[in-house]
């Protein structure tokens, strides 16, 4: 089996640095008694190119096997995401989107949770989204959508239409994009010359300290940093010129690109470069680390959960993330172990969760008998959730977290 594979950025030749094995599609969840023997199957398996230094998956699942009519993830599901991005679209509007007859595109708008701002605010606006039921959510409130993958021929056709946009955003979605270059020079073409194309992602450097292997999956293709970014952006006639570590989704960075030569990179870039240096993220044997970390959660998870189940104790599982499907495929996590996960998200409830099967069921049934334990999935959401399950832990209940380590709190 090959162990290299080839840059999507720059061709270079990428080296694998871990194998997560089989794995279903992270947000396909079945419906019980479907034809299970069609779930789809695929490698994962990480990689960092030698030549640009971006981090990447060693094979790409054809996008409409992930982005359709029924993709799953309501970006409006969690208050304290709706506040993030109500910050992030004022703070545009203050400052990027302040010309007579300003424009913003959002790439990947999903539900709406960030274009609502800017149509409450009467901004033009346009939201680019292939997943038809969540377009249609977004469509519903108001927002302009056009229902399609943002590339090179959208953008051109878009630019025809409605002219240069001031700003392009794009959050959670262009690391999810292996024909990135076509996304970027789609992006050169739409962006007006003074203006910005921001997009903020899992941040590599965040996933290695924290060891939050989980954000690995078929969907986020890329795991970017600073110094790939830059790279990426040169070869696009683009600039990196601003950098913010976020604190959402267990650590992400907003990356802001311009025009080469239309802005003066902020400090902020070069520190963070410098400190990726400092922390040789891009090196392999750090990577190499990471992976034998990764090894160490899944065997302490594993045994958490078989003695847990050997004292006879009801574990539930909290948040039918994607992310939990690597974790639950790799340690063959399945019913037997963890009894039913818990999500808020209607169009989970009531079908299996990907490859392991484990039921999805409304919250209600959580609070219905609380488990002695719920393994917490959705742990970047973690202080969102532990406040409102205060009963939980007053009725005995404990936490397991998995990331950085296996602890119970
Ligand atoms: N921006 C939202 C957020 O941060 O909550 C949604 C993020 S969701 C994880 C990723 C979104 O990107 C999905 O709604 C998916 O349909 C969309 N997407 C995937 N490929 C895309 C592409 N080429 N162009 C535009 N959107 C895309
Ligand atoms: P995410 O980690 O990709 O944002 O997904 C979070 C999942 O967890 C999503 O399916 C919604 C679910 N969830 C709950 O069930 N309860 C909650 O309080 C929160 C914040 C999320
Ligand atoms: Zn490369």
């Amino acid at each position: 089996m090959s162990r290299t594979s080839c840059c999507r950025i720059c061709n270079g030749t990428v080296t694998e640095f871990f194998d997560f094995g089989r794995q279903p599609l992270s947000d396909c969840f079945l419906v019980p008694g479907s034809a299970v023997e069609k779930e789809f199957f695929f490698r994962l398996a990480i990689g960092i190119c030698a030549e640009c230094s971006m981090v990447q998956l060693m094979r790409e699942v054809p996008r409409e096997h992930m982005f359709h009519e029924d993709y799953p993830y309501h970006s409006s599901g969690s208050v304290y995401m709706r506040t993030h991005f109500e910050n992030l679209a004022k703070r545009l509007i203050s400052t990027e989107l302040t010309g007579d007859s300003p424009f913003a595109v959002e790439i990947g708008c999903n539900d709406g949770i960030m274009l609502q701002v800017l149509a409450d605010a009467g901004i033009r606006h346009l939201g680019v989204e292939p997943s038809g039921g969540v377009a249609d959510l977004a469509a519903a409130k108001g927002i302009r959508v056009r229902k399609s993958f943002f590339e090179d021929e959208v953008a051109a056709d878009i630019l025809e239409r409605e002219g240069h946009a001031d700003v392009i955003y794009a959050a959670n979605t262009l690391c999810h994009i292996p024909y990135i270059g076509s996304v970027l020079s789609g992006v050169t073409k739409l962006l007006a010359p003074g203006g910005v194309f921001v997009f903020e992602d899992p941040y590599l450097a965040d996933i290695v300290a924290r060891t939050s292997f989980d954000q690995i999956y078929d969907e986020h293709f890329f795991l970017f940093s600073a110094q790939s970014v830059q790279f990426m952006a040169r070869r696009h006639g683009l600039e990196l010129v601003d950098v913010e570590r976020l604190p959402v989704h267990g650590g992400e960075v907003r990356y802001t690109l311009a025009h080469r030569g239309a802005r003066e990179p902020s400090p902020a870039v070069a520190e963070l470069l410098a400190e990726e240096q400092r922390m040789s993220i891009s090196d392999l044997v750090t990577l190499e680390g990471f992976g034998e970390n990764v090894q160490k959660i899944f065997r302490d998870l594993t045994t958490l959960l078989l003695e847990l189940k050997a004292d006879g104790k009801r574990v539930v599982g909290y948040g039918a993330t994607a992310k939990s499907s690597v974790v639950t495929n790799f340690c063959g996590i399945g019913p037997e172990l963890v009894e039913f996960v818990s999500d808020i998200t209607p169009s989970k409830q009531g079908r299996l969760t990907p490859g392991v099967h484990i039921p999805v069921r409304p919250h209600e049934e959580f609070s219905d008998a609380y488990p002695d334990y719920a393994l917490l999935f959705a742990w970047n959401h973690a202080e969102e959730i532990m406040e409102k399950e205060q009963e939980f832990r007053a009725a005995g209940g404990k936490w397991i977290m998995y990331v950085p380590d296996v602890h119970v709190v």
